[in-house]
């Protein structure tokens, strides 16, 4: 099981499907989607071709378009792939790092033990040995010693090439900047970096006194922790680094087996781990994967599964890879962890959007070493659906990143009270509660409250926003100030201006009143001015980000700000578009990855008087910088181009900035509407298509005469 092969297709063209099947296929393709990135971005791990990943986007891409009133909640038009950190220089990998398959259950394992077996020829009978340890949940690193001496330190990137975090990772404890001279000539170790759970909690603990982005898990933090730009920040955060493999070693292997290898790079004064065995049997393999499970919780970092390789790195060898993962591993997941607890109570929650969501609020319980008190209940037939009530025990699962969910009701004492969906907003204007429409005026499951910019809730959802990473990302003004200030009668910030104003406000209040504030000082309450003041110059994707239009992601944003290079246009296109302007319309209609619904939501935002004030206060507080425009004049500009085939002269992602630098659309299948195909060596489907189709065709080499570089 490298990768899934694709499912058996029989797609109900989008032209004929009606709202009930759009509505479901949408839902389910978004969940596999989801699922997709997720393993991709977090787990490296895809069980689908890109290929194979590309349709399935494309279909759902298609169905939105054509019924964008359908759009789930965490739409994936909304959101970006992978992080990309810029700032780093590049490092090619010599020996190409790779991602694991996975194993789901035990017969997954036992299957993965007949195909080595199959593929060697080695007889059930005869002994295979295979190492069994920790999949640790952190981030890959390579790092590359010469005649003993630490030269590069990368990150895993796309496999092929990654970052050079050097500086970074000379700050982790656990990496060596020096071998002993018995060490090979050239060694490149790999392994995992990653948090304990207790430096986890107290870094958390410590951002959110700073008023700062606090992080999901352990894993996340390690990540963001290595790629810090500043490698005195990642020398605060307590990152560690178990060391399981190894990249390029000349002369020669100092071992014969994995479990030996492992020993070396432990004498060369790496850390391993000690739940390592080398075992014989699948049954004893399957016992340890069990004792690691049990000790999972007891451990002091996060751990997702367990990795057995093939011990014997001749047989490694010989058994090589398929596409990104070897052949002679695999990695056997734990399945999502459950418990059972007491639901207290159920609040509402107020979102940016309005969007009500029940979440229960739980008897604390640990699943999985992590304490849980909250899950979602998403909406009210959910709550129907499940029959829970107040009081009731139930079954909670949490899954890796994913906010625990209720599962079923387990107990249900008899004096358990039934929750009533309110038909007011919990903000104080008890503003009704409307239901959204679907377009056959159906009514929809996200109930929301009317109240918009007037409802305080919403409000300080958006200031969050506004303040956020991906936006205006100001330092020391979090969550919990924008609490702390929405509510102080003199120091108020109720809209997003208020922020720009709050020095002189502050000022006028006569011998800077937020100084004697709680947890006010002297440099704290300068130090929040001065971060205020480095955002009042401002890019113009982040500043549209920042608005909280809704369907107006962080790539939708740049999209708009690229298209219309500077505020003015900009403003000047969104009010046209809220006044109905079929032209403006249309101009916003041909960007890339814009439709109906961000159209929709813009005209919305632009065409309400309370959401113009609110951006024309803010406007007038602001330097917005304008945005590169795209060459026009190249001889790509304004043409679709696919990339197929492997790429030798640039990597994919390169190809893809480079043709959309130069003004080209990059797309993912060829079509009728695809203008020029490159294809390297490998191409199969797409060249095929693109000859059926008359599309125009050319090597790599051809394309880097076109575009003269
Ligand atoms: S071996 C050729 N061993 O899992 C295979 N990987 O899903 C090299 N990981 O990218 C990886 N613990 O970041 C290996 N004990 C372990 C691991 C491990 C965590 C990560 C690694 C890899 C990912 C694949």
């Amino acid at each position: 099981m490298a990768l899934e092969k694709p499912r058996p297709v029989r797609e109900t063209p989008v032209k004929e499907m009606d709202d009930a099947e759009a509505g479901e296929v949408l839902q389910t393709l978004a969940a596999e989607i989801a699922e997709h990135d997720k393993r991709y971005h977090q787990q490296d791990a895809p069980v689908i071709s890109d290929a194979d990943y590309d349709r399935i986007k494309q279909r759902y891409l298609a169905i939105e378009a054509r019924f964008p009133h359908l759009k789930p909640v965490d739409a994936p038009s909304d959101k970006v792939g992978a992080e990309v950190a810029s700032g780093f220089g590049k490092v090619v990998h010599r020996v190409g790092m790779l991602s694991l398959d996975n194993a789901f259950t035990d017969e997954d394992f036992v299957d993965f033990v007949e195909r080595v077996r199959r593929f060697l020829r080695i007889p059930g009978g005869d002994e295979l040995a295979f190492t069994a340890e920790p999949k640790i949940d952190g981030l890959s690193l390579s790092l590359r010693y010469e005649k003993g001496a630490l030269v590069t330190a990368a990150t895993r990137g796309n496999g092929a090439v990654g970052e050079n975090v050097t500086a970074n990772a000379l700050t982790i404890r656990d990496i060596p900047h020096t071998l002993p001279a018995h060490a090979p000539e050239v060694l490149e170790v790999r392994g995992e970096v990653y948090m304990t759970r207790e430096d986890f909690v107290a870094l958390n603990e410590r951002q959110a006194q700073l008023g700062k982005q606090t992080y999901v898990n352990p894993r996340n933090t390690a990540a963001g922790s290595l790629r810090q730009l500043d490698a005195a920040l990642t020398a605060e955060r307590s990152l560690k680094f178990f060391a399981y493999a190894w990249g390029e070693v000349l002369p020669e292997l100092p071992a014969d087996t994995q479990s030996e290898m492992v020993d070396r790079l432990g004498e060369y004064g790496f850390k391993t781990n000690d739940l390592m065995r080398r075992l014989t049997t699948v049954e004893a393999l399957l016992a340890h994967y069990r004792e690691i499970e049990r000790v999972r919780a007891e451990l002091p970092y996060d751990i997702d599964g367990v990795v057995y390789k093939v011990d014997d790195l001749r047989l490694q060898q010989r058994l090589g890879f398929v596409s990104r993962s070897p052949r002679w591993a695999i990695a056997h997941k734990f399945p999502a962890e459950k418990a059972f607890t007491i639901l207290n109570a159920i609040d509402i929650q107020v979102g940016r959007t309005g969007a009500l969501t029940p979440v229960a609020r739980l008897e604390p319980v640990t699943v999985g070493g992590v304490v849980v008190t909250n899950a979602t209940l998403h909406n009210a037939e959910e709550i129907e659906r499940l029959g829970v009530r107040i009081g009731d025990t139930v079954e909670i699962q949490r899954a890796g990143d994913v906010i625990p969910q209720v599962l079923r009701v387990e107990k249900s004492p008899p004096d358990a009270i039934a929750f009533v969906f309110p038909s007011i907003c919990p903000c104080h204007l008890k503003t009704p509660i409307v239901r959204d429409e679907t377009a056959g005026g159906a009514e929809g499951v996200v109930r929301r409250c009317s109240g918009e910019f007037a409802c305080p809730y919403q409000r300080k959802e958006h200031l969050k926003h506004f303040v956020s990473r991906k936006a205006f990302d100001i330092d020391g003004l979090g969550d919990k100030q924008i609490e702390y200030f929405y509510d102080d009668a003199t120091l108020a910030i109720r809209q997003p201006a208020d922020i720009f104003t709050l020095k002189s406000r502050d000022d006028a209040q006569d011998l800077q009143k937020l100084k004697n504030r709680d947890g006010y000082g002297d440099t704290s309450a300068s130090k929040l001015f001065d971060a205020i003041e480095a955002r009042r110059t401002i890019t113009l994707d982040r500043l549209i980000f920042a608005l909280g239009i809704r369907h107006v992601g962080e790539t939708t944003a740049k999209t708009l700000a690229r298209a219309y290079g500077n505020w003015a246009a900009f403003d000047e296109a969104a009010k046209a578009v809220a006044k109905g302007n079929e032209a403006a319309r249309e101009e916003m209609d041909a960007l890339d990855d814009i439709g109906p619904a961000v159209i929709e939501a813009v005209g919305r935002f632009f065409g309400e008087a309370h959401n113009l004030e609110m951006v024309e206060a803010l406007v007038s507080q602001l330097t917005v910088m304008d945005m590169e425009r795209p060459t026009s004049d190249s001889p790509v500009a304004g043409k679709t181009v696919v990339f197929t085939g492997s790429l030798e002269r640039m990597t994919r992602e390169e190809a893809k900035a480079m043709a959309e630098r130069l003004g080209a659309k990059v797309a993912g299948s060829v079509s009728k509407k695809t203008d020029l195909l490159v294809a390297g060596p490998g191409a199969g489907s797409k060249l095929k298509k693109a000859a059926e189709l008359g599309v125009e065709t050319m090597d790599e080499d051809g394309w880097f005469e076109l575009v003269g570089t």
